[in-house]
């Protein structure tokens, strides 16, 4: 597999691409990054990608380079890895200096492109589905909306799917309220109804969220932002997950509960088609 990353103003095999271990991103996860799926070279969503690392850098006074240094850097990184299809992982770190936890101790800020090629789960998930469990933890500390490059309580929860049987966890916040999954987005639906938990529940605004709200009005399917519980998940008809990498994930269990007939539900599988013809569309974004 071809696996290039675009550093320092040129891109090299991912092997040789060596970032100082007094870079902040090492050090402290002092960073934010953005994961974007590329078909023939096309990135699905851009812009609102580039927004959403702005946004993220500007909440942690992080100064990015130009969006049109980035934009030129991976259009470079992508033709030059030549991937039908591709997972783009674009990082800014604060830089590198002394060590201290200061931010005014760096110096440039570091971009980071790699491209390789896109790797999401195998068919018979999206045909089976997947389990998910309800865990104890949140991404709660930096405000959740942050893209940031500390993913520890992800890793965490990662962990303790893979431990308890699942594909992906699912964050609760303080009192218990389900908020997203340890990298992707909840949907349930219960009687035709769409639902999701809102950005203010505390979870990073993901595109392809948007991507599918959007697409849910489009195909007069029912959707509502609204808190969401454990309970709920476990009580839904159908349910899905979201990323920019997996796009729509259908989750069959939730913990010990089979949700509906136990395979991925009619309004899912129709979201499915509407966000993989929306892939296809000439002109997406
Ligand atoms: N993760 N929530 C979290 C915590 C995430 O890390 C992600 C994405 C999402 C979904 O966002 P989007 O639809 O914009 O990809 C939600 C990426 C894919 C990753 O870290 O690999």
């Amino acid at each position: 597999m071809t696996r290039v990353v675009w550093l320092d103003g040129v891109v090299v095999p991912a092997e040789q691409a060596r970032v100082s271990v007094l870079d902040r991103g090492f050090l402290y996860g002092d960073s934010v990054y953005e994961v974007v799926r590329a078909r023939d070279g096309r990135p699905f969503q851009l812009g609102p990608h580039l927004d959403r690392l702005q946004r993220s850098a500007t909440a942690i006074g992080l100064g990015l380079p130009a969006r049109a240094e980035i934009e030129a850097a991976l259009a470079t990184t992508l033709a030059a890895a030549a991937e039908a299809d591709a997972y783009v992982r674009i990082m800014v770190t604060r830089g590198a200096g002394a060590i201290g936890l200061r931010p005014s101790l760096a110096g440039a800020p570091t971009l980071v492109i790699l491209v390789q090629a896109a790797q999401p789960p195998p068919p018979e998930l999206y045909r089976d589905g997947v389990a998910v469990v309800v865990v104890n933890l949140s991404r709660a500390g930096v405000d959740p909306r942050v893209k940031s490059g500390n993913y520890l309580p992800s890793v965490l929860g990662a962990a303790e799917a893979e431990r308890r049987g699942a594909y992906e966890c699912l964050f609760t916040d303080g009192v218990g309220r389900l908020t997203e999954g340890g990298s992707s987005n909840l949907f349930l639906v219960r009687g035709g109804v769409v639902s999701t938990p809102p950005e203010h529940a505390g979870l990073l605004p993901g595109i392809t969220r948007q991507v599918v709200l959007e697409l849910c009005r489009e195909l007069s399917i029912p959707v509502e932002e609204r808190p969401l519980w454990p309970i709920d998940a476990r009580s839904a008809d159908e349910a899905f997950i979201t990323s920019s990498i997996r796009e729509i994930l259908p989750v069959v269990r939730v913990d010990d509960h089979v949700l509906g007939n136990g395979h991925p539900g009619g309004i899912t599988q129709r979201i499915m088609s509407g966000y993989a013809e929306a892939t296809r569309r000439p002109d997406h974004a």
